[in-house]
């Protein structure tokens, strides 16, 4: 798979491990930065991994700020980004069976390495169940193409 990864400053060791895990996975990797040492705002580097996303130019992305909150939030935005962040196991697996999670957002300040290198294993080995999951992942790309027009449907 061809994945684009990038980080704010809070991530960027996290980064930098992970570019080489997915390199030794033989993925082709992207990596976005950010390169310099300063303070730098996650949604400029959100930006970043999921336009690519979003355009198809890679497959999938990953981000990492200080929670991975911000950079979900701003992956978001692009049409065609799922993006949410993931903790454990079971964040993991579910986000791609039933999400179809195409942007990975990981936490630089909480989580420690090895749980990290799994959950990327995990989200990466993992595929789309599809199916009803694939009908309601279906009715949020409605609701972007409506371009955030209230959605009108009865709730069973
Ligand atoms: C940067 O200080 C911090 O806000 C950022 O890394 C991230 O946690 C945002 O959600």
């Amino acid at each position: 798979m061809r994945i684009a990864v990038g980080s704010d400053h809070r991530g960027a060791a996290m980064r930098s491990k992970i570019v080489d895990l997915l390199k030794r996975l033989g993925q082709d990797v992207i990596d976005v930065g950010a390169h310099q040492q300063r303070a730098v705002d996650y949604p400029d580097i959100a930006a970043a991994v999921a336009q690519r996303v979003s355009k198809g130019d890679v497959d999938r992305g990953i981000l990492i700020c200080g929670t991975g909150l911000g950079m979900s939030i701003a992956a978001n935005k692009f049409p065609g980004v799922r993006a949410a962040p993931c903790h454990d196991d079971l964040t993991a697996e579910v986000s791609r069976r039933h999400n179809d999670l195409n942007v990975l957002c990981l936490s630089g300040d909480i989580l420690g390495e090895r749980l990290v290198d799994r959950l990327v294993e995990i989200w990466l080995r993992t595929p789309f169940e599809g199916g009803r999951h694939a009908r309601r992942v279906g009715k949020i790309c409605q609701m972007e193409k409506r371009n955030g027009k209230p959605h009108s449907t009865s709730v069973p």
